[in-house]
């Protein structure tokens, strides 16, 4: 047994599911195992920006129901990088000194941090200046975090989409229409590859493969031809127009991507004389209960995130490599962007099915 600890936790950018489900997993095996004090973060850095640092104790039995909630009961934000914060005034200020104080304020030995890549970045950035002793843990829908197989949330919301699809699939083969569901995802097409292969999609478009409407109309005919009148097509948000413009929705200081599903639907009407209709699934993927596989990764991350703390190996993410959770150094985790490969087993597992990218 390690010496007595007391230890922070934070979720920090996009909420998904499985954040509640690491939170359980860290306060258990923090408290219940090791014997240490576990101090759960709100709304991510700002709590340690707010004085006093807004944060409150867990203990077993009040993160025991956690196991399957969506979101994250010590809030988020995926807005206002501590190191360029928009003040009121509308400048920025380096709020950077005001967390790490914050961090020394609660007396805490340790930091766990929960983020996809862009939130562990800013908290790795923090730990080296303030001396932040900090471990993390990856999550994102758009499991694009560089290193591990798997992020947290991804595979509910793949569940989601595939059910989208797997409903969308009666409505379209009744009217005999092209149903196009927009998934999420960001720049990465992980979510629309996976769901369309799990759902039986006949179309899939992801930013990684560049695509040409003729040969998806093609597909949508051939398929007609054979008597198959009606077609799936899932669409990652970031895929750009056949021109090669990105699509965001309204007038917002961020990128906000959305938009692509309804351009393709007018697109393939006029081309190929189909009817369309489009879903667009937005956040339905982040919410709801956690899948198993999603619970499992958040309880396992939880339990070697809070041993590499009581080793006192620090400045390391965990990750899901060959089916076995390890730890790298956070900046190697974060150094590449992961992207669909467009030579990936799933994009030869999805041409071999005839689904058809597009390109
Ligand atoms: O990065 C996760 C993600 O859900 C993306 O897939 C999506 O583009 C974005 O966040 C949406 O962000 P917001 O919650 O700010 O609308």
């Amino acid at each position: 047994m390690s010496e007595r600890k007391r230890i922070g936790i934070l979720t920090s950018g996009g909420d998904c599911a499985g954040l509640n489900a690491v939170i359980r997993a860290v306060t258990r095996c923090a408290v219940d195992v090791y014997g240490w004090e576990v101090l759960g973060i709100c709304k991510a850095t700002h709590g340690l920006m707010s004085r006093p640092p807004q944060a409150m104790p867990l203990y077993v039995n009040n993160v025991d129901r956690l196991l399957t909630m969506g979101g994250t009961v010590l809030g988020t934000t995926n807005k206002g990088d501590p190191f360029a914060f928009p003040m009121s005034n509308g400048s920025l200020a380096d709020r950077s000194e005001e967390i790490i104080e914050g961090y020394r304020q609660l007396d805490l030995d340790a930091l766990i941090g929960i983020g996809g890549d862009g939130s562990l970045a800013i908290l790795r950035k923090l730990a080296q200046q303030g001396g932040i002793n900090l471990v993390g843990i990856p999550k994102t829908i758009d499991n694009d975090v560089g290193i591990t197989e798997r992020s947290i949330g991804f595979d509910t919301a793949v569940n989601i989409a595939t059910e989208a699809i797997d409903r969308l699939h009666f409505t379209a083969a009744s009217h005999s229409r092209v149903m196009i569901l927009e998934v999420m995802g960001r720049d990465a097409g992980h979510i629309a590859l996976n769901a369309g292969i799990a759902g039986g999609a006949d179309i899939i478009m992801i930013p990684e493969l560049r695509y040409k409407l003729e040969n998806i109309c093609h597909h949508i005919k051939k398929r007609q031809a054979m008597g198959q009148d009606y077609s799936i097509a899932v669409v990652s948000e970031a895929v750009c127009t056949e021109s090669g413009e990105l699509l965001e929705q309204g007038h917002f200081v961020d990128c906000r991507l959305g938009g692509i599903g309804q351009y393709l639907a007018e697109q393939i009407t006029n081309l190929s004389g189909a009817e369309t209709r489009v879903t667009v699934l937005g956040h339905t993927q982040r919410g709801g209960i956690s899948s198993p596989l999603d619970r499992i990764l958040a309880s396992a991350f939880g339990v070697v995130a809070v041993e590499l703390v009581a080793k006192e190996q620090y400045d390391r993410m965990v990750t899901w490599q060959n089916r076995q959770v390890i730890s790298v150094p956070i900046a190697e985790a974060i150094k590449n962007y992961r992207a669909v490969d467009p030579k990936d087993t799933l994009v030869k597992t999805a041409r071999g099915l005839g689904i058809c990218f597009g390109d």
